[in-house]
């Protein structure tokens, strides 16, 4: 497939940009990379303008962040984008948030699914309006068949009531004798949580310099390389992307192990 990237630096870096990228693909790049989205309302607040234009200038990073992990052979990229804990956020910002799928789907839909992307979403899908839900839930069904790029929203999601709600799947599964005690072990576990059908990530990137997890994939991240930046997410683009993964390429991941 040709290369899709439409580089959203000055084209006068595209060469060495390009250069970069194809040295990365030469050493192996993560298979899961995890990102959680920080910095929109800062960068907007620098600038004196609204906060919700600041997650409208972080959609385009994310439409670009996509194609880069695209281009790069990474299979797996998921982008926090909403949190359980973002509920108490101001109305207006909320219901701003929840109109960003729709605008974000209703524009790049096709680009996914040209660049054969599947769409997968994890969170509480319940609370969600419902014009969000169906902005994703035609996404997901329309890239279903896809086998490149894994784009994972996390939109509602939070990791403590999913490890909750995982226990209490086990504790039913348990009393109906579909699962054993000594069945239950770590990979068994996951299988009951949102992400049971992705690998954990093995790169955690978070930015606008904030330095905590926020409630995010608490269990999966056990044993992912971390990489944090100061930079806002609607400045992040592909020269921060690609620096993220150079480091994790010169990490040594031990698991334990010497
Ligand atoms: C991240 O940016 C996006 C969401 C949490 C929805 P923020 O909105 O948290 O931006 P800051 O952290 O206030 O700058
Ligand atoms: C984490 O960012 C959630 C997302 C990026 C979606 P927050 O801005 O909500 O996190 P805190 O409140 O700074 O921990
Ligand atoms: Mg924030």
């Amino acid at each position: 497939m040709l290369n899709k990237i439409r580089l959203w630096k000055n084209q006068n870096n595209s060469s060495t940009l390009r250069d970069k990228i194809e040295k990365i693909k030469e050493l192996p790049v993560p298979d899961h990379v995890a990102i959680i989205m920080d910095g929109n309302g800062r960068w907007a607040k620098k600038r004196a303008l609204p906060r919700i234009a600041g997650h409208h200038e972080g959609m385009k990073v994310v439409r670009k962040t996509t194609m880069l992990a695209n281009d790069l052979g990474i299979k797996n990229l998921t982008l926090y984008a909403f949190s359980t804990e973002n509920w108490k956020r101001p109305k207006n910002e909320v219901e701003y948030i929840m109109k960003l799928p729709e605008e974000f789907l209703g524009t790049f839909l096709p680009e996914l699914i040209e660049n054969n992307v599947q769409v997968k979403m994890i969170g509480y899908k319940d609370q969600l309006p419902l014009h969000t839900l169906k902005a994703i839930e035609k996404a997901i069904e329309q890239t279903k068949n896809n086998n490149g790029l894994i784009l994972n929203f996390a939109l509602n999601y939070g990791s403590r009531a999913e490890i909750i709600d995982a226990v209490k799947k086990v504790l039913n599964d348990y009393q109906r004798g579909i699962l054993k005690e000594e069945d239950l072990d770590e990979e068994r576990f996951s299988s009951y949580l949102m992400t049971s059908s992705l690998p954990d990530p093995d790169l955690l990137i978070r930015t606008s310099g904030e330095i905590r997890l926020s409630n995010f994939m608490l269990w999966q991240l056990a044993y992912s390389e971390f990489w944090f930046t100061d930079v806002l997410w609607p400045d992040f683009d592909e020269e921060h992307f690609l620096k993220a993964i150079e480091a994790f390429q010169k990490r040594q991941r031990r698991f334990g192990g010497l």
